[in-house]
């Protein structure tokens, strides 16, 4: 019996060793161990035993038995143990892998003047209208009081796709499609894309402009001043200052040029504003009375005051850009400066 017990004890502790899993553990255990196992199979044959033998024997078996369940126990501890932490390992998230770099999209510099003045516009009561790309000669030209041969005409270079189509040169052509299907009074801003032959690093052949229109009873130069200087310090500066110069356009009687003091110095005089404190930013007046009654408007009860500006110039000065083919060479670095 002492062998016995001696070789169960040397299979056991070399088996500890050799096994590498619980589960591995557990059926070596219970080889030994279970009910059926190898030393219960020894305590049963206790009573074939010669009746002086069997307390000796007895004991080495016990001692054997409490032996393995102890060394059992924690080697299966230490086992376990491995696991969890190989466990650990393989399913580990790694949180300071940096994330998937995802590329942001910018809206454009001329968009972002354009949706400024929306904004700006509409606190001030005005919607917006849209009209078209391609225009007749009659709503570009001749409803403004420019006729074929006005000298006028000159100074826009039109694309025309026939006779009488165009693309337009100007938004001042939703002017009259507002007057002709609005019943006023109204205020109206219309933002879009003109075209003329025309470039180099001021004029693009493609630009975008934004006409306003005001109609109503009795208005004057004033309430145009007031309109346009309230934008201007929106725009530009909470400081900026507006003042009008005397000019020519056919669709307005009086017509003025509008600068703005430049938001650079403050007026003082310096490289954006060439010296003179003063930036010019956009054509305006008082919408001409031919103009009014060419879109079935009577002129003695109606009046208008327009304003018409190119949002490239707008956003060149805001920005400090000096050649408008950067806003349409498609060049992703310039976006990426306004994100
Ligand atoms: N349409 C003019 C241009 O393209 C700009 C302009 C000037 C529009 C005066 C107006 C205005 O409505 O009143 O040069």
């Amino acid at each position: 019996m002492k062998e016995k017990v001696k070789r169960i004890r040397a299979e056991i502790a070399r088996s500890l060793d050799d096994v590498s899993t619980v589960a591995g553990l557990r059926e070596v255990r219970s080889k030994y161990l279970s009910r059926s196992g190898e030393i219960p199979a020894l305590l049963k044959l206790l009573g074939s035993l010669p009746k002086e033998e069997r307390p000796e024997a007895g004991r080495i078996i016990n001692e054997l038995k409490n032996w393995a369940e102890e060394v059992f126990d924690s080697r299966e501890a230490e086992l376990a143990a491995k696991e969890l932490e190989e466990r650990y390992a393989r399913e580990a998230l790694d949180i300071s892998m940096p994330a998937e770099f995802r590329r942001v999209g910018t809206l454009h510099p001329v968009t972002l003047v354009r949706e400024e003045l929306v904004r700006i516009f509409a606190g001030m009561g005005f919607i917006v209208y849209e009209g078209p790309e391609i225009e007749d000669d009659y709503h570009n030209f001749t409803a403004l009081n420019t006729p074929r041969d006005h000298p006028a005409r000159d100074k826009q270079d039109t694309f025309y796709i026939n006779e009488d189509l165009l693309l337009r040169t100007q938004t001042s052509p939703a002017q009259i499609r507002m007057m002709e299907t609005t019943k006023p009074p109204f205020k109206v801003v219309s933002p879009g894309r003109t075209f003329r032959r025309d470039d180099d690093a001021t004029h693009s052949p493609m630009f975008q402009q934004m006409e306003g229109l005001v109609i109503d009873r009795g208005l004057s130069l004033c309430d145009l001043h007031g309109l346009l200087d309230i934008m201007a310090k929106n725009m530009f500066s909470s400081e900026a200052k507006t003042r009008f110069r005397p000019s020519y356009f056919p669709f307005t009687e009086p017509s003025v040029e509008v600068d703005v003091s430049c938001f650079e110095c403050g007026g003082a005089g310096c490289r954006l504003c060439k010296g003179t404190g003063w930036i010019e930013i956009l054509g305006a007046g008082v919408v001409n009375r031919r103009v009014i009654a060419n879109c079935g408007l009577d002129p003695d009860e109606w009046t208008g005051l327009a304003f018409g500006l190119g949002l490239e110039r707008i956003a060149m000065l805001k920005y400090g850009i000096n050649n408008i083919s950067l806003f349409y060479d498609g060049d992703a670095r310039i976006l990426s400066q306004f994100r």
